[in-house]
């Protein structure tokens, strides 16, 4: 984590704008949530379990947006058929997401990923389908919370499992509070 450069209550009483500053904000994401030093062991020393199956948890969040309509229209070519193409490399960018999610950093570079990852779904250049709708950011979200958990149970003992369930749930919450800022007009906050 980056370490703060200043007191808790003292200069937090400054508002800037989050785009201006991703680190503090993630910083001060992961004081909110109480994301501690402890979390960030639990999550490194799962991350290589995250890894090995990497492959299967974005085939699954894949197959899942390809099953209902209201998903599987942002991946569709003109003529209703699926872009498989598309379909993998946005599977290796989920993947590099996850892979670098579980780094757990707060390093300005991942901070910014973040914001682009976000904007690339808040603010999408391409179609089909336009913006990717919040609510399915959120979902996709929860979704990924119950593939680690599921994980995280049938590959770590009880407390292992139970100690990184916790903290990547608190991490990915983080993680989704970034990718939302593009879906909400600039605002100074605290
Ligand atoms: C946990 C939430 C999600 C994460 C972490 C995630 C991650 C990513 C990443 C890393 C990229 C590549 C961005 C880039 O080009 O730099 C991407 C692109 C994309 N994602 Fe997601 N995604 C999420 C949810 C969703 C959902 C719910 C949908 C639609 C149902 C979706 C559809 C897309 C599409 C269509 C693109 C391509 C954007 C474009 O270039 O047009 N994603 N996603």
């Amino acid at each position: 984590m980056i370490p703060r450069n200043h007191a808790p209550g003292m200069d937090d009483a400054e508002p800037y704008l989050p785009a201006t500053d991703m680190p503090r904000f993630i910083r001060d994401m992961m004081e909110f949530v109480e994301l501690t030093e402890r979390d960030v062991v639990a999550i490194r020393s799962s991350a290589p379990v995250v890894l090995r199956h990497a492959e299967a948890l974005t085939a699954a969040l894949y197959e899942k947006f390809l099953a209902l309509p209201r998903s599987a229209r942002f991946f569709l070519r003109e003529d209703g058929t699926v872009d498989t193409e598309r379909l993998e490399r946005r599977k290796h960018s989920l993947a590099r997401w996850l892979r670098e999610t579980g780094e757990a950093a707060a390093s300005a570079e991942f901070s910014y990923y973040l914001l682009n990852v976000g904007i690339a779904h808040s603010h999408r250049a391409h179609d089909p389908g336009g913006q990717i709708p919040p609510h399915l950011m959120v979902g996709a979200m929860s979704l990924a919370q119950t593939a680690l958990a599921g994980l995280f149970d049938s590959e770590l003992e009880r407390s292992e499992a139970a100690a990184a369930s916790a903290a990547w749930n608190k991490l990915l919450l983080v993680n989704l509070s970034v990718l939302l800022l593009g879906y909400l007009p600039p605002q100074r906050i605290r």
